[in-house]
């Protein structure tokens, strides 16, 4: 889809001459601020007017239009609420700017957004960082396969952020840059997590990763079937052999960081379509399950990012990518398979493939020496009984980890929520045959498959974020639509940027 163009204006209308001005205003504003005035003389006072009459109250996400029909040169004046100035804060700003921006759309062409009365802590930095975010994350929609006769929706052509005089715009330009680049990254991992099993398989999420192979200090490896074998990956093979399609491991290095110095290392599941297996699922939502690679996806844009924004940090993504499928080839419940790290793992449920794939990913990034390793994947259904739909799960033996996590998520208002390891849990995977089985039953499903995780990355500061509940939305929020959300993008990269501070 079309992108837009994003810019920071310090021209207040009249001189703004667009489509739709954006007015983003606290509750409680009943007359006209003194920024907007020379405006509201232009329209013969009619903000002054709707102010007053209390028509519009300022209620978080609120919106109300006032179409001036282009009689001032001008189409339409969108109000937008920011509710109560005392529980302001950076996501209500991403989300009020999104309510206004998905207004804007129905008009399409040139929007201008301003944020006015706000308080100071809210500086033009968060503001343009927030603001940018929220634009561009609303906007996004998977268009791809729609006709252009069959999608009559308009394009906003540019957003300039209106700022005042004084404000020092290039250091402003920088951030709106940087935030562009994210709000791009979350397009780009929505993109490929919404493509369906017929269009995006694991050899096209190797091509995705290859394209970086040319940019500096970018090592891709693919790690196809023959050195899977080699290496003794045996649990990614079993998950794999019953499609078509091979497994594959997608390995980036990027040095970003000191020469030498230990990596952050991203594991990301990319299961591009997943059917259960033999442990078939029901025929109702499988179609979601081509979101099973919503993981990965997160891994491959925070690493492109980390290497678009320059990020001083060594940096591993790896990527298990595979397609779960019945067959006669398949692995079968009652399998034992000898993981990479040479535990060995009694199947019970060929649909709890996640975890046997990240395994292998996880045992194999402890050859990187790594600082500190994240996985994250769309593991269990579990995720979304313990949590609903409105944060994911965090787990961690490593205190300072989730600190991390915690911190990227105020950053980026994605909710993180800490589940425990209690240690009373390890029984629920012990197998009578094997060392450990890959399924712990309905109690705690979300800690049991962390702690199955938690074995191959022993000796290594290690943090697991189940993505399952959040990824896909089944209905249209404010910023996103139905369909892949992009969630733990954003956090990743927040999380790699601050790495060292
Ligand atoms: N990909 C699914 C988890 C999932 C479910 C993601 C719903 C998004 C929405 C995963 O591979 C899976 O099937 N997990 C099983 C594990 C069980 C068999 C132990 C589950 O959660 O039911
Ligand atoms: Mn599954
Ligand atoms: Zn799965």
């Amino acid at each position: 889809m079309a992108k837009t163009k994003l810019l920071i204006s310090r021209k207040l209308y009249p001189e703004f001459e667009g489509d739709s001005l954006i007015i983003a205003l606290p509750s409680g504003v009943k007359t006209t601020p003194k920024e907007l005035k020379s405006l509201d003389d232009k329209i013969d006072n009619i903000l002054s007017q709707v102010l007053k009459s209390e028509e519009f109250g300022g209620k978080a996400s609120e919106t109300f239009i006032i179409n001036l029909f282009g009689k001032y040169g001008l189409r339409k004046i969108i109000l937008v609420g920011l509710g109560d100035t005392k529980e302001l804060n950076a996501e209500q700003i991403r989300k009020s700017t999104a309510a206004g921006i998905r207004v804007a759309e129905k008009t399409g062409g040139e929007v201008g957004v301003l944020y006015s009365q706000l308080p100071d802590s809210l500086t033009f930095e968060i503001l343009i960082k927030v603001g940018v975010e929220g634009a561009l994350l609303s906007l996004y929609r998977f268009d791809k396969y729609k006709s252009p006769n069959n999608d009559n929706h308009k394009t906003i052509s540019s957003i300039a952020f209106i700022v005042p005089e004084e404000v020092n715009v290039i250091a402003l330009n920088r951030i709106l840059k940087t935030a562009e680049t994210i709000a791009y990254m979350v397009w780009f991992g929505r993109e490929i997590t919404n493509l369906p099993g017929n269009e995006f398989s694991p050899s096209s999420f190797a091509l995705q990763a290859r394209k970086l192979a040319k940019k500096p200090k970018v090592k891709i490896d693919v790690l196809e079937k023959d050195r899977l074998k080699k290496l003794g990956m045996n649990a990614i093979l079993a998950v794999g052999q019953g499609s078509e399609h091979s497994p594959m491991m997608i390995v980036m290095e990027y040095g970003g960081g000191k020469k030498g110095g230990k990596p952050v290392v991203l594991v990301g599941k990319g299961v591009t379509f997943d059917s259960g297996g033999i442990s078939i699922k029901p025929p109702s939502n499988m179609d979601e399950m081509k979101q099973d690679m919503a993981g990965g996806a997160a891994v491959l844009s925070a690493f492109k990012a980390a290497v678009e924004l320059k990020i001083p940090i060594n940096l591993v993504g790896i990527i298990p990518t595979v397609e779960n499928m019945p067959s006669g080839g398949s692995y079968r419940p009652g399998d034992i398979i000898k993981t990479h790290s040479g535990i060995t793992v009694e199947v019970l449920n060929t649909d709890a493939e996640g975890r046997l794939i990240l395994a292998d990913g996880l045992s194999y990034a402890k050859k990187f020496k790594p600082e500190a390793i994240f996985d994250i994947a769309t593991l269990t259904g579990a995720a979304k009984i313990a949590l609903g739909t409105v944060g994911c799960a965090i787990l961690s033996y490593d205190d300072e980890l989730i600190e991390k996590l915690q911190k990227a998520s105020e950053d980026t208002g994605e909710k993180v929520w800490r589940l425990p390891l209690w240690k009373e849990f390890d029984k629920q995977i012990e197998s009578s045959v094997a060392d450990i089985k890959n399924t712990g039953g309905r109690a705690g499903g979300t800690i049991t498959a962390a702690k199955f995780l938690g074995k191959f990355a022993e000796g290594y500061p290690w943090a697991h974020i189940d993505i399952a509940n959040v990824d896909y939305a089944e209905s249209d929020g404010e910023l996103w639509r139905k369909g892949a959300t992009g969630f733990g993008i954003r956090l990743l990269i927040s999380l790699i940027r601050n790495w060292n501070s």
